[in-house]
C-alpha cells in the first residue's frame, strides 16, 4: 500500500514525501516540473536511503492517473500539486481555476473510480481572507480571500465538504498552512522560487546573499507593535511531520473530514525576521521601507491547540532554525 504524492517533488511535497519515508510508508511521486526539477527526486533517496515509484505526468489527467491508481495500491493521496504564485494567479486566473481546481477534481474522480478513501488537502490560512479574531482557530469564519489562488483553496474545501456530504465513508483532512519557511537540514532540498521571490524569506535570503540588492519591507504602518505585518512562519520539516501526523489520524478513525490549522502559533513581524535572520546567519539584511502591497493584512497567525490536541503534533523548530536552515539550503543550491 503507497500514498500517491501529487506534486511530489514540489517544496512541500518533497519535504513531506522524506517524513512519509522516513516514518516507513511507501510513496509513489507524480510530477509534471512545472515548479519543481527532476534532482529533487534523487535528493529524496539520498537523504531517506529508501526508493520510490515516480510518473512525470499532469495530475489532472485522469487516463494517466487511472493507470497509477491500477499500477499500484493507494491507500491514501496527498495533493501537493497546483500553481501557488499570488500575483500570477490575478493576472491569469482561468489558469488558476482549471490546474489546481479541474487537477483536484480529476484525483477525487480517479479516487473513487477505484475506491480509495483518503485524501488529504494542502489549504492555507489564505482561507480566513482578514481575519475577524487572532489567534485564528478553525472554527473561524472562511472567505473574502484577496486572490484567484486563495480562491482555488477556498473552492476546493467546499469541494471536499460536497464529496463528503455525499459518501460518509471518505476519510478527508483539510491542513491550513500558515507561513512555511525553511529547508531540510541536510541542506538538499528548499524552496526554489522561480525569478524574483514574492514571499518574505526567500526574498531575505537572496538580499543576503547579494542575488538581490535589498528587501523592501511593504508598509510600517500597520496596527502591529513595530508596525509591519504579523505571520506565523513555521519550519517545512514541521510541516511535512503534521501530514504523518493527519495520515495517522486518517488510519485511526476511519472516515470523516478533519481540518487543521498547521502553524506555531508565535506571529513575527517583517522586521523580527529581518533581526533574526541577522542574528542566526551573521549575514546583513539590507531593507528599505516600502508602501503597502496590495491585498496584504496586518496580522495572521493561528491558534494550533485543536491540531496538537487530536493530531498530537505541534511544532518544534523555533525561528533560528528557520532562518539557518534557509540560509543553508541556498548556500548549498548556488554550489550545485
Ligand atoms: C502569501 C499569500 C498566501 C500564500 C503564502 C504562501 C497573500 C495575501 N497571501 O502569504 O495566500 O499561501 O503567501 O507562502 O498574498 N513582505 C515584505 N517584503 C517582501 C515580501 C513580503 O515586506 O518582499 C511582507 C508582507 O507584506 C507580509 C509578510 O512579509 O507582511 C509575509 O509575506 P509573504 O511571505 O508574501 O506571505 P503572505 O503574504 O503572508
Amino acid at each position: 500500500m503507497a500514498i500517491l504524492l501529487p506534486g511530489g517533488a514540489g517544496y512541500i511535497g518533497s519535504h513531506t514525501a522524506v517524513e512519509l519515508l522516513n516514518s516507513g510508508r511507501d510513496i509513489v511521486i507524480i510530477d509534471n516540473f512545472a515548479n519543481s526539477k527532476p534532482e529533487v527526486l534523487d535528493k529524496i533517496r539520498k537523504i531517506t536511503g529508501k526508493d520510490f515509484k515516480f510518473y512525470e505526468m499532469d495530475y489532472a489527467n485522469e487516463k494517466e492517473l487511472e493507470k497509477v491508481f491500477s499500477e499500484n495500491k493507494i491507500e491514501a493521496v496527498m495533493n501537493f500539486a497546483g500553481y501557488k504564485a499570488v500575483g500570477e494567479s490575478v493576472k491569469e486566473p482561468i489558469m488558476y481555476y482549471q490546474n489546481n481546481i479541474g487537477g483536484c477534481v480529476a484525483i477525487l474522480k480517479v479516487m473513487k473510480k477505484f475506491g480509495c478513501k483518503k485524501f488529504i488537502f494542502s489549504s492555507s490560512a489564505t482561507v480566513y481572507g482578514d481575519p475577524k479574531v487572532i489567534p485564528i482557530t478553525e472554527e473561524c469564519e472562511i472567505g473574502g480571500t484577496t486572490n484567484p489562488y486563495g480562491t482555488t483553496k477556498l473552492f476546493i474545501e467546499q469541494i471536499l465538504k460536497d464529496v463528503y456530504a455525499s459518501d460518509n465513508s471518505m476519510d478527508i483532512c483539510i491542513l491550513r498552512y500558515f507561513n512555511p519557511v525553511g529547508a531540510h537540514s541536510s541542506g538538499l532540498i528548499g524552496e526554489e522560487p522561480q525569478g524574483i521571490p514574492n514571499n518574505l524569506m526567500p526574498y531575505i535570503v537572496r538580499v543576503a546573499a547579494g542575488i538581490l540588492p535589498e528587501l523592501s519591507v511593504f508598509g510600517n504602518d500597520y496596527n502591529t507593535p513595530d508596525g509591519t505585518g504579523v505571520r506565523d512562519y513555521i519550519h517545512v520539516v514541521d510541516l511535512a511531520k503534521g501530514h504523518v501526523k493527519a495520515l495517522e489520524k486518517l488510519d485511526k478513525e476511519n472516515k470523516g473530514l478533519y481540518i487543521y490549522n498547521l502553524g506555531t502559533g508565535t506571529g513575527y513581524s517583517v522586521l523580527d525576521m529581518v533581526k533574526a535572520f541577522e542574528s542566526s546567519t551573521g549575514k546583513e539584511v539590507k531593507y528599505k521601507i516600502a508602501p503597502r502591497r496590495a491585498g496584504d493584512i496586518a496580522s495572521c497567525y493561528a491558534d494550533p491547540k485543536k491540531a496538537k490536541e487530536e493530531l498530537g503534533w505541534v511544532a518544534e523548530k523555533n525561528l533560528e532554525d528557520m532562518c539557518k536552515d534557509s540560509w543553508n539550503y541556498i548556500q548549498n543550491s548556488q554550489k550545485m
